[in-house]
């Protein structure tokens, strides 16, 4: 039977990872999976998951099963923390292994609940959305998003594609911080795309990864409340792997919301769909979240946390858009400083990427995007000369 099998194509991201890993170079920079790096290279556990997991250690009397969604407190947590209140009765909610299980059980509910709609993606989007969507074979349409001459969002291309969309199509949007350009949506852009989304009759399908690491975590779910006020159907994958930087536990969550009446129904597809895919959802990250979002002290403290993460990046990104101009003699890569999140596309050559790679050991994903929390104050300057060298 395994004779059968071919081998599958490989995630490029995952791909650079192991590349890095095995370049002996000293002085190697990473810029490729999104993953938070302080000053000093470390992905480090947060102040509050630390103290968390303390008191869990001492407090925990058994490890025996949760609910199939999850624990309620999280899933109910999670919910306030994304939406706000007022949600409750139209939210079903579940816990899942991480941002990605959380996309992959809601891409299993829509080809449950219409296995013919078309999932639309932006060009271009996360790998793994394009990748779980074909793996379930639903079908796939793209609709435009960036202006890679600007580095900003082609609005006339987004309006113009998202007026094809057909009644029923689910349309995935990135809640914030867009992976992988950097470049986001204004609110007025938001209002428009919901305007005519609204028109289609379409399904909005928010995946809000990075909540917390772009305005601020209120300012980043503003798109999000605005689709769950405007739309009576919306689905949302969340991630706590980069806001919590707990990234091994796998801790997300997928809110559907619907109807009040159907609640109950959606819930028990939603537990159904946990139970076929692994079971149980993972435990120890959501209990952790789910402390620190309801002990005052440990969610302040947090937030503290969160909010020095967010502006360390913010700060990283102006001082590589000053040193590529510095760098370059040109104002090209201004846009740096004006996107939001851990990633911006450069806009370089996959050919400059690669002499990037070989001749300065800077590692990047192949259409240019960057890890900008791969940066410090020292490799800032380094990045802008080896840009400017490869002639970027
Ligand atoms: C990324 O885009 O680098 C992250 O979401 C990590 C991943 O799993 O690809």
């Amino acid at each position: 039977m395994l004779e059968a099998l071919t081998p599958q194509p490989q995630d490029k991201i995952l791909v650079l990872m192991a590349q890095f890993r095995e370049d002996p170079r000293a002085g190697k920079i990473d810029l490729g999976v999104g993953v938070y790096k302080d000053a000093t290279g470390l992905t480090p556990v947060m102040r509050a998951v630390k103290t968390a997991e303390k008191q869990l250690w001492e407090r925990e009397l058994t490890k025996t099963y949760t609910g199939l969604a999850g624990e309620p407190a999280f899933n109910a947590a999670m919910t306030n923390l994304i939406l706000g209140p007022g949600f409750a009765d139209r939210a079903a909610s579940a816990a899942t292994p991480g941002g990605t299980g959380a996309l992959h059980q809601a891409l299993e509910l829509i080809k449950m609940a219409s296995p013919k709609a078309t999932v639309w993606v932006s060009d271009p989007t996360w790998p793994n959305h394009t990748s779980i969507i074909r793996y379930l074979g639903l079908n796939i349409a793209e609709y435009r998003y960036f202006d890679a001459a600007s580095g900003g969002i082609d609005e006339a291309g987004l309006l113009d594609d998202l007026a094809k969309v057909a009644k029923g199509d689910v349309v995935l949007l990135h809640g914030c911080c867009h992976n992988p350009t950097g470049a986001n949506l204004s609110a007025d852009q938001w209002a428009k795309v919901a305007d005519v989304l609204t028109t289609r009759g379409a399904i909005p399908f928010v995946d809000l990864a990075y909540q917390g690491f772009g305005d601020g975590l209120e300012a980043d779910a503003e798109a999000t409340r605005m689709i769950a006020t405007r739309f009576p159907e919306v689905l949302i994958a969340a991630s706590c792997s980069k806001n919590f930087g707990i990234y091994r536990e796998r801790t997300g969550v997928l809110i559907a919301l619907g109807e009040p009446s159907r609640k109950a129904v959606v819930q028990a597809n939603l537990a159904y769909l946990n139970r076929q895919n692994f079971s149980f959802p993972p435990d120890h990250g959501a209990r952790l979240v789910t402390m620190i979002l309801e002990d005052p002290a440990l969610c302040a403290d947090w937030k503290a946390e969160l909010e020095e993460v967010r502006l360390n990046m913010l700060t990283l990104r102006q001082s590589l858009a000053e040193e590529l101009r510095r760098a370059t003699n040109s104002d090209r890569y201004d846009f740096v400083a004006h996107h939001r999140g851990m990633f911006s596309r450069l806009g370089i050559s996959e050919a400059q990427v690669n002499q990037l790679r070989d001749t300065h050991a800077v590692y990047m994903v192949g259409d240019s995007r960057i890890n900008i929390a791969g940066l410090n104050a020292r490799t800032v300057p380094i990045l802008a000369q080896a840009i400017a060298a490869v002639g970027g």
